[in-house]
């Protein structure tokens, strides 16, 4: 059993009834979030990159609940001299955390810190976890590359921005479900703000149009994958 749950933007919970993963909690600031940081307990956090819309909360919540932040290199060090629990792991590489498998991808974007200071490569996450698997794109454009994501597991779940400007728009979002192949594509990283403005159900549609499915969440809607 796995439930997942949209907390708007790129901000997801996935939980197995016994741990509680955080990734990507922006919150604060947001004028899509559902809810409030002091809402979310989790274990675990996983940055997909640097950027605010991203990092977002997750250094309050990993204070106030001891989280175990997990993110490439770069990022995981600098959320280690901030005090925090980090693992630091690196695109192409999986562990074998307590709540399941965590394998980082590719994603083709930026990261750096508030400051500015580099934070190593942007990425993308695939996660096995209450027998399911889900991959978080990260924010990026679309790559070929995604066909081998879809080949070395099967992915369960795919969560895939679709507002265009800083990531895939509508139809490259399309295209790289066609790519991985996942059982459920859910749209990510739109309407938060005008200039990432998308009609997530026209990226339904056309997902259905060639013979895939996806399924557009509401801000704070679960469901059980
Ligand atoms: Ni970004
Ligand atoms: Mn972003």
């Amino acid at each position: 059993m796995l439930k997942l749950t949209y907390l708007s933007h790129s901000s997801f919970l996935l939980e197995d009834g016994t741990h509680t993963i955080a990734i990507d909690p922006f919150l604060t600031g947001n004028p899509t979030a559902p809810m409030k940081a002091e809402d979310i307990d989790a274990q675990f956090i996983v940055l997909t990159h640097a950027h605010g819309d991203h990092i977002g909360d997750s250094f309050d919540i990993a204070k106030r609940c001891d989280s175990l932040v997990i993110a490439v290199n770069e990022l995981a060090g600098y959320v280690a001299e901030k005090g925090m629990q980090s693992h630091p792991m690196h695109i192409g590489g999986a562990y074998n955390f307590d709540f399941g498998r965590l394998k980082f991808t590719i994603a083709h974007h930026g990261s750096a810190s508030p400051e500015g200071l580099y934070m190593g490569e942007p990425a993308g996450v695939v996660i096995t976890m209450g027998g399911k698997t889900v991959y978080h794109t990260g924010d990026t454009g679309l790559f070929l590359d995604m066909q081998l994501i879809g080949e070395r597991d099967r992915i369960d779940c795919m969560l895939a921005p679709i507002g265009d400007n800083f990531t895939m728009g509508i139809d490259d979002a399309v295209k790289a479900v066609e790519f991985v192949k996942p059982g459920l594509a859910i749209p990510m990283h739109y309407n938060t703000f005008p200039v990432i403005e998308a009609d997530p159900e026209e990226f339904r549609r056309k997902v259905s149009e060639q013979g895939g499915s996806a399924r557009v969440l509401a801000y704070g809607e679960s469901i059980e994958l």
